[in-house]
C-alpha cells in the first residue's frame, strides 16, 4: 500500500476488529440481519435534538474548556454518578465518548511494558488502545458457568508489583451482556485496597439493567473512592452514540492530566453536543424510553433462542448482549459465524474476537427492530439444524 513504508511499528500493526470485518462482509450481501451492531438502532430521545438546536442558534460554536463546559460538569457530578455529589465537577472531565476517556487513561498511566488487566472475554477496543499506549493487557479469565464469575484470586494471581498499573472492569458487560454481582464487586474491591490498585471501571451500560439486576459500581466500596476512575458516557443510555459525549470521573490529578493531554491532540468535545449532553443527564428520565424497549426485546429474543436445540445460554441481565454457548455444533466461533452470515444471512459476532474464554460463544446484540429478532433467531435455527 503506498505511504506503508512510512508508518512507525504501532500504526504498521493496527489491524481491523473482527466486528467491523464482519459489518464489511455484511454489507456486500443482500437481506441481511444484524446482531452484530453495539449501538442502539433507536434515534436520539427528540428534546435533546432540540436542545443541540437551541445550543448552535445561542452561539455554542466556540472551542470549550479541554476537561468540559462547566455546566456539563456539574450536571455529571449531580445526575451521571453512581452516587449523586460523590465526584466534584472539578473530577470529573467531558470526553468524546468513553473511549476518549478511556484512551486518555491508558495514554497517561501507562510505561512501556505495564500491565493493565482487563476481564477475558472483554470488549475489544481496550487491549487495542493498551497495546497502543505500549502497554500489555492482562487478560483475567472469567467463569462462564458461573456468569462469567471473576475471581479475586485471579487478580492476586496476575499482580505484579511495580508493573501492574490498573485493573479495567466492566459491568454490564459487552460481550457477555452479564452484570457482575454487589457480592463479586465487593471481593474484588477488597482485592484492589488490599494490592493498592486503581480501578477504571467502565459503566457505560448501567442504565441497561434488568430483571433483579443491580448497577453497583466499584466506586461506591470502602475504600474505593479515590482509587476508582469511574467511566460513562451518554451513547447507550440515550441513543447518542454519534454525538460522542462521554466523561471519566476519578482522582483529581489523573482527571487534570487527562485534560492536559486532551489540549494537545482533540481539545475538547463539540460544544453543541455537550450543551445537549446536560439536557439530558438533567432529564435521566428520558433512560427509561429506551431500557424498556431493550427489555422487552430481551424477553423474545430469550424465548426463540430457548426454541435451538443445542444452544446453551445463561440469561444475560444487562446491556444489550446475549452470548450463547454454540459449542455443540462442532464449529469454532468464527467458522460458525462465518458460516452464518454466507448461509443464513445472519451477522452475530465469534466469541473468540473478545479473548480466549469467548471460543465457543457467539455475541448476539438485540439492537434490531424485535421482528427482525425473531426472524434473525429462526434464522439460526434453521441453521442450527443442519450442522
Ligand atoms: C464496554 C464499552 N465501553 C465503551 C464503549 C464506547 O462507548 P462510547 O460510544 O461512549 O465511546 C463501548 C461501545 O461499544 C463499549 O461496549
Amino acid at each position: 500500500m503506498n505511504g506503508e513504508n512510512r508508518l512507525n511499528q504501532k500504526a504498521f500493526a493496527l489491524k481491523q476488529g473482527a466486528i467491523r470485518a464482519m459489518f464489511d462482509k455484511a454489507r456486500t450481501m443482500e437481506n441481511v440481519i444484524s446482531m452484530g451492531i453495539g449501538e442502539p438502532d433507536l434515534d436520539t430521545p427528540a428534546p435533546i435534538i432540540e436542545a443541540a438546536k437551541e445550543a448552535l442558534s445561542s452561539g455554542y460554536t466556540h472551542y470549550t474548556p479541554n476537561a468540559g463546559l462547566p455546566m456539563l460538569r456539574e450536571a455529571v457530578s449531580k445526575y451521571g454518578l453512581p452516587v449523586s455529589g460523590m465526584y466534584a465537577p472539578h473530577e470529573i472531565m467531558i470526553t468524546n465518548g468513553a473511549m476518549n476517556a478511556l484512551h486518555l487513561l491508558m495514554s497517561i498511566l501507562i510505561e512501556p511494558g505495564d500491565h493493565i488487566m482487563i476481564q477475558n472475554p472483554q470488549w475489544l477496543n481496550y487491549a487495542a488502545q493498551i497495546k497502543y499506549c505500549g502497554g500489555v493487557a492482562v487478560k483475567l479469565p472469567t467463569d462462564p458457568e458461573k456468569g462469567f464469575y471473576l475471581d479475586p484470586q485471579t487478580i492476586r494471581d496476575n499482580f505484579v508489583p511495580g508493573k501492574t498499573k490498573a485493573l479495567l472492569i466492566n459491568s454490564p458487560n459487552n460481550p457477555t451482556g452479564h452484570v457482575l454481582t454487589r457480592k463479586n464487586l465487593e471481593e474484588i474491591a477488597q482485592v484492589a485496597c488490599e494490592l493498592d490498585l486503581l480501578v477504571i471501571s467502565d459503566e457505560v451500560y448501567n442504565t441497561l439493567i434488568f430483571e433483579d439486576a443491580e448497577a453497583v459500581s466499584i466506586s461506591t466500596f470502602p475504600g474505593m473512592r479515590d482509587r476508582t476512575v469511574v467511566v460513562n458516557s451518554l451513547s447507550k443510555a440515550y441513543a447518542m452514540c454519534g454525538w460522542r459525549v462521554g466523561y471519566a470521573a476519578g482522582p483529581e490529578a489523573l482527571i487534570d492530566r487527562m485534560a492536559k493531554c486532551q489540549e494537545n491532540f482533540i481539545s475538547g468535545v463539540n460544544a453543541a453536543a455537550q450543551y445537549a449532553a446536560t439536557y439530558a443527564l438533567e432529564h435521566r428520565e428520558l433512560t427509561e424510553g429506551l431500557r424498556e424497549v431493550f427489555r422487552e426485546r430481551r424477553e423474545v429474543a430469550i424465548a426463540e433462542l430457548k426454541k435451538i436445540p443445542g444452544i446453551k445460554f445463561s440469561e444475560p441481565k444487562g446491556a444489550f448482549y446475549m452470548f450463547p454457548d454454540i459449542s455443540s455444533f462442532g464449529l469454532d466461533s468464527k467458522t460458525f459465524c462465518d458460516r452464518l452470515l454466507e448461509e443464513a444471512h445472519v451477522v452475530c459476532v465469534p466469541g473468540s474476537a473478545f479473548g480466549s474464554v469467548g471460543e465457543g460463544f457467539i455475541r448476539m446484540a438485540y439492537t434490531a427492530k424485535t421482528e427482525d429478532i425473531v426472524e434473525a433467531i429462526r434464522r439460526i435455527r434453521e441453521f442450527c439444524a443442519k450442522l
